[in-house]
């Protein structure tokens, strides 16, 4: 039994963490490697690096950063990056590969950050088990704590659908996976106050069921 951390928790938070709690060992090694073979993934990295650089610097998160691969990479861009992610499984990988990088439990629709106290976020196909009914909560969250005109990127499976798992990376677990609507996801983060700057559909490859969109988005308020 899934036992939630306060009486108020809803369901889907409960899940999602007990499924990630039980698969973080396995999910860390079969994505190992996978960064290197995403060279498209790279570029919208590095452009985002790029750009919190050339503006000056400052914090970064990586929101729902699971294991740290992506957190990693960006702090090799030069990133003063730390992760934050729902499932304690997930964080002690993280600490355990990537010993000099700060990870702590938390959660998007409430990250313990202060308001417009980092330079970016990075949610990295964390928002997919988030029900699109719930995503503008956690897209004024974001919104609340990166820096005016600091900077958002998103990646997600695209469709605009649900999906519940019984198993996955090797294991019976019970989740839903939202394949959010990347025009609905647009229209959420201009209503927030972010104008997009980049957005970024590819195709579906290898196992992947849907394509992937990518946004890139700046926070208000803006100059012209
Ligand atoms: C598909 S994994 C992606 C992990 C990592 N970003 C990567 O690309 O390898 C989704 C991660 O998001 C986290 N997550 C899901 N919902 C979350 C929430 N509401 N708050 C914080 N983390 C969440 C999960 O625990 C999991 O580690």
């Amino acid at each position: 039994m899934t036992e939630p951390l306060h009486a108020t928790e809803p369901i889907h938070v409960t899940e999602t963490r007990a499924a990630y709690d039980t698969v973080a060992v396995d999910y860390a090694r079969l994505l190992e490697g996978e960064l290197a073979r995403s060279p498209l993934d790279r570029a919208l990295l590095g452009h985002f690096a790029e750009l919190v650089t050339l503006e000056g610097g400052g914090p970064v998160v990586d929101v729902g950063c699971g294991p740290g691969r992506i957190t990693g990479h960006l702090a090799t861009l030069g990133l003063d990056v730390s992760g934050i992610d729902l499932s304690p499984g997930m964080v002690a990988e993280a600490r355990r590969r990537h010993p000099d990088i700060d990870f702590r439990t938390g959660s998007l629709a409430g990250l313990g950050l202060a308001e417009g106290s980092v330079a970016g976020v990075v949610a990295w196909y964390s928002v997919i088990h988030t029900p699109p009914a719930l995503l503008p909560e956690v897209i004024a969250e974001l919104h609340r704590v990166i820096r005016p005109n600091g900077l958002l990127l998103l990646a997600f499976q695209a469709g605009g659908f649900s999906v519940r798992h019984e198993r996955a990376y090797g294991h019976e677990v019970t989740f839903e996976a939202h394949r959010h609507d990347a025009d609905d996801v647009t229209s959420q983060l201009v209503d927030a106050g972010f104008r997009v700057t980049v957005r970024t559909e590819r195709a579906r490859q290898g196992q992947e069921k849907t394509p992937q969109a990518f946004l890139l988005a700046r926070r208000g308020p803006f100059e012209d």
